[in-house]
């Protein structure tokens, strides 16, 4: 994976993903699905070209993060407005750099929900002028199945059923992906999602925003043993997390040093929260796969990209026999790749949307309801 970056001079950063050499670009063969795919759910604008669903043309993000970092996490208004400057410049990069036009795109997709909705609205907007002007059936994503759909496209040996972690800023879900976009959730968080709770914590021990990989660097000094947080267990419903508690307990931990008068070693905190978190998140998501019978394990959202996470998954998924998939880093946070990948499988079962398409800022995982408006 070559990631090439260039920072903008509103502080913006531009990135293009690529798998391969442009030069290595199969000619499109007959029956091949070129999807257009975009997503602005939070502080990220991305186009991305995906074809046949696991193969990526191109792959723009631009990063509002370093805006954001002044006022210690996402300004809605600032992100909606950034997207707004930036989509049209992604989406010509994403087609130039895939060395394509819209006339070779047969759909565009679009992330519709959840995220904020001015963030999303643009996006929408976007998709459904260029579906409008060229004809090109339109296609909404959901966020969450864009993460999931991820996997696809480096293990092209995947395919449902499988288990899949979830774990986002937004969201902590267990989930048994069925088939393509058939998903069963078996457990979600009853509280925080395990990504909110990395950037409450990383903000309550003074290494700011974004908080997950700035625990995820200093837990690598640390000692993970310092500190026993709580891992907690819910009665009844065994595939389900809360870390509410674990928060809690490290804040007033934090509390209590500082009454003290004791200095705080942020890389042990770092590491002692990030192993309870791992090990509750692996725990859970190996007793789904050995319980309902599944012998792959994939895991998904920003938090995949947790090098302790990775890590624990792996070793505890050899151990048991189960192939264990994870998108690269890059392809775990926000993209819009992950969105084309999942718009294809949509898009083969003969889903479109019309241009009543919204955005649905609380939109449910596996909602169908919403995608049979208007045209077909
Ligand atoms: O999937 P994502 O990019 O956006 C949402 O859909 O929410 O996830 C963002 C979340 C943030 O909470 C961020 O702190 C967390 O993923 N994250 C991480 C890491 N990288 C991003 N958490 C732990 N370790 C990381 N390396
Ligand atoms: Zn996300």
């Amino acid at each position: 994976m070559e990631i090439n970056k260039n920072v903008e001079d509103d502080g913006v950063i531009f990135m293009s993903i690529k798998e391969g050499k442009n030069s290595e670009i199969a000619a499109a063969e007959d029956g091949d699905v070129t999807i257009l795919a975009i997503e602005s759910s939070c502080d990220e604008t991305a186009a991305a070209v995906v074809r046949n669903g696991r193969e990526v043309l191109s792959n723009i993000i631009s990063s509002q993060i370093a805006l954001h970092t002044i006022y210690g996490g996402v300004v809605p208004e600032i992100a909606s407005r950034k997207h707004v400057e930036k989509m049209n410049g992604c989406i010509r990069a994403a087609l130039s750099e895939a060395n394509l036009t819209l006339e070779d795109i047969d759909a565009i997709a679009v992330t519709y929900g959840p995220g904020l909705v001015g963030a999303l609205l643009v996006g929408v907007s976007e998709a459904k002028a260029i579906s409008f002007a060229t004809g090109k059936p339109l296609i909404g994503v959901h966020h969450i199945e864009g993460h999931i759909s991820a996997n696809f496209i480096e293990n092209k040996d995947l395919e449902p059923p499988f288990v899949c972690l979830v774990v986002s800023g937004g969201h902590s879900h267990l989930v048994v992906v069925k088939d393509y976009g058939e998903y069963e959730i078996i457990g979600q968080t009853r509280d925080d999602a395990a990504g909110e709770a990395f950037d409450k914590v990383a903000r309550a021990i003074g290494l700011g925003y974004p908080g997950g990989p700035k625990i995820d660097k200093a837990a690598k000094e640390g000692n993970p043993d310092a500190f026993t947080f709580p891992q907690a267990q819910i009665p009844d419903a065994e595939y389900d997390f809360s870390f509410s508690g674990l928060k809690s307990s490290v804040l007033n931990y934090i509390n209590q040093a500082k009454m003290q008068g004791q200095e705080l070693d942020q890389a042990d905190v770092a590491a002692s929260f990030q192993k309870a978190v791992v090990e509750v998140l692996v725990s859970h998501a190996i007793k789904a796969c050995k319980e309902y019978g599944y012998d792959k394990l994939a895991i998904a959202g920003g938090v995949a990209s947790n090098s302790g996470l990775r890590e624990l998954m792996e070793k505890e998924c050899a151990r048991e026999n189960i192939k264990f998939y994870r998108p690269s880093p890059v392809l775990c946070t926000d993209n819009a790749a992950m969105i084309g990948a999942a718009a294809y499988y949509e898009y083969k079962k003969g889903v479109r949307f019309g241009l009543d398409m919204n955005a649905v800022p609380n939109l449910p995982l596996g909602d169908r309801e919403r995608r049979f408006h208007g045209r077909q």
